[in-house]
């Protein structure tokens, strides 16, 4: 694996799943990273991937450097050719250059505009940083994916699962601010590479982006879509459609105890942050039903079996 910019740069899920769980089970992992470093550019906040990326990579024996780049650093100018006579003091071509001396490897968080579809479709600051960078990337959550979240998830699932083949609900749900469809996304695209009968459920306006979808059902019934589900996956997202937009909806989405009553006694899964009372009850969060604590534990060793194969490519 040269980067980890979208899932695609996996070949075989199940593959580093076993990794992955594989380096969870052990207490003392190799150091095949020793004497490499970690940069860190998080252009968003962050909790989880930035505590459990620096512990992965040190678990590897890898040093960490982090940097919050949009406040500390300069802002940067993305354009090629552009005349930097305003606020932009430092061209990508630079950073990137600069940050490949420091660096062996070099993590980006960079959240979507949600103004400009074509433009955050293009990924622009993930994709200058693999253009002008000579280290690999890995993508902290970027403008349409998170593949690092979406890795986490496929792992939690495999570790709960107990049916044969296990019906997968994802679930939008509502929250005040307009969210990027990043998790959604890449959610749905590992879905589609696992042995999983995957349903998706949101308002209508709420459908993700059809190549995404890619011919999965799209439920506009939620308790319809609940009915035995062994695993649902609650997240709010922006409409697609009406792109970054919030829209009205007349039925209440929250996911609380009623909503489960026909699952197959789901286990609830959702990335973190997430705001109780609003996408999730307490009665949910509170309860055994409730995965999402175990689930970003496993941030860490999906974080490790990508920088381990990452430092193995790069050898
Ligand atoms: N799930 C996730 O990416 O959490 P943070 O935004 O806190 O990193």
């Amino acid at each position: 694996m040269k980067n980890y910019i979208t899932l695609s740069d996996i070949d075989h899920v199940e593959t580093i799943i076993r990794e992955a769980r594989s380096l969870k089970s052990k207490n003392a992992s190799s150091k095949p990273g020793k004497g490499k470093t970690l940069g860190m550019l998080f252009f968003n906040n962050s909790l989880r991937t930035r505590l459990s990326t620096e512990k992965a990579a040190k678990l590897l024996g890898m040093e960490v450097m982090v940097m919050n780049a949009d406040k500390d650093g300069w802002a940067l100018e993305f354009e090629d050719g552009a005349v930097m006579n305003s606020d932009k003091a430092e061209h990508i071509k630079e950073a990137a250059a600069v940050l490949s001396q420091y660096c062996d490897i070099i993590a980006v968080r960079a959240f979507p505009g949600l103004k400009d579809k074509e433009k955050d479709e293009s990924e622009h600051v993930l994709n200058s940083f693999k253009k002008y960078a000579s280290v690999p990337i890995v993508n902290l959550e970027s403008a349409t994916g998170h593949p690092l979240q979406a890795l986490t998830d496929a792992i939690t699932i495999q570790e709960f699962n107990k049916a044969e083949r296990p019906k997968v609900v994802l679930s939008w749900a509502p929250h005040p601010k307009a969210l990027p469809q990043s998790v959604p996304n890449s959610f749905a695209e590992i879905m589609q590479r696992l042995d999983v009968d995957f349903v998706i459920t949101n308002p209508e306006g709420y459908d993700l982006a059809p190549h995404i979808r890619n011919g999965v059902k799209v439920e506009h019934d939620q308790d319809k879509a609940f009915k035995d589900a062994d695993f649902v996956y609650v997240k709010n997202w922006s409409s697609y459609e009406d792109y970054g937009q919030v829209l009205n909806v007349e039925k209440n989405w929250t996911v609380d105890q009623a909503k489960l009553k026909n699952t197959n006694n789901a286990k609830v899964m959702h990335c973190l942050p997430v705001r109780r009372n609003v996408v999730i009850s307490d009665d949910v969060l509170d309860s055994e039903n409730s995965i999402v604590i175990h689930q970003a534990n496993n941030r860490t060793f999906a974080t490790q079996a990508v920088l381990k194969r990452i430092l193995e490519c790069s050898k």
